[in-house]
């Protein structure tokens, strides 16, 4: 069969894939489920270019690093942006199907977790809302078990020759990125000699503001769209998603500004 734009896309399939569960259905529901999925998509494409940058410092190769970074920050922006298409849905529009949704929540994405554990965000606990076993579970374990952006990123500044210290190289990767004084004086003075490997320290620095402006954009949308209400994932909704602002994934860079 010829190949076609239809074909190649399995056009048929994908759009196939939007099913309301409401009677009618409610008209804001297609919305809700076609912005999820388009989540899902842009998640699956940041995975696949982290992954890929991972390999890049590893090479090392800083200029198609640098490359990368910049069309995840893009990526980013269109992600954070996306949540202006959803904030034109009224809280009764939502409520006009939420019930739909019984206990299911953004809470069990297991592609952002994925994300947040690659970036270095580990949270060991986001493991028990998989069953032991899923596939899912399994790919979660995997990634919790795995270096990290940052383990990647330290060891190209070790390769660029830079004294990263041992406890820094051979920390604990499922754990959260601590700080450290000590790799803190090597980032200044990287800061301070090495243009090419500050500006990927700076593009790290995006990545990290990113993902908290997504957190302060969903929040927002969420208090507006259901104000103290609880999550259907059973959180205490907006009062828990504001315990998750202002944590950065990656502090050191963070930290060094007061001393630059
Ligand atoms: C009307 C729109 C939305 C509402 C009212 C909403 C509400 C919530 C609430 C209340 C939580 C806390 C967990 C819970 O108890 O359920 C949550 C978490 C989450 N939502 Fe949404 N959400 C919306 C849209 C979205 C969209 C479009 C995405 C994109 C994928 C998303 C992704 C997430 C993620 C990843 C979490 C987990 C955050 C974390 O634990 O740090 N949400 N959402």
């Amino acid at each position: 069969m010829t190949l076609t734009y239809s074909s190649y896309l399995k056009l048929d399939q994908l759009l196939a894939l939007q099913e309301p569960l409401s009677d009618g259905p409610e008209h804001d529901e297609t919305l809700f489920i076609v912005i999820h999925q388009v989540y899902e998509l842009w998640f699956k494409e940041m995975i696949h270019e982290l992954d890929y940058l991972q390999a890049l410092l590893a090479k090392p190769d800083a200029p198609r690093a640098l490359h990368t970074l910049k069309r995840v920050l893009t990526i980013l922006k269109v992600v954070v942006a996306q949540i202006d298409v959803l904030e034109t849905m009224t809280p009764l529009e939502f409520l006009s199907f939420r019930d739909r949704l019984e206990s299911g929540s953004g809470f069990q994405s297991f592609q952002f977790r994925e994300l947040e554990f690659l970036l270095g965000a580990k949270t060991p606990a986001a493991l028990d809302r998989y069953p032991a076993g899923s596939a899912h579970r399994q790919r979660l374990e995997r990634r919790l078990a795995a270096p990290t952006l940052w383990d990647a990123f330290l060891k190209f500044l070790r390769s660029e020759g830079f004294a990263v210290p041992a406890e820094s190289l051979q920390r604990d990767v499922t754990l959260p990125v601590a700080q450290s004084p000590a790799l803190q004086a090597v980032l200044i003075d990287v800061y301070r000699h090495d243009p090419t490997v500050s500006s990927l320290c700076e593009r790290l620095v995006d990545l990290d503001e990113g993902l908290q402006e997504w957190r302060y954009r969903h929040v927002k949308m969420v208090q507006r769209t259901i104000g103290t209400k609880r999550g259907t994932g059973d959180s205490e909704g907006a009062a828990y998603l504001l315990t998750t602002l202002n944590r950065p994934i990656f502090p050191d860079l963070w930290a060094i500004r007061a001393d630059l």
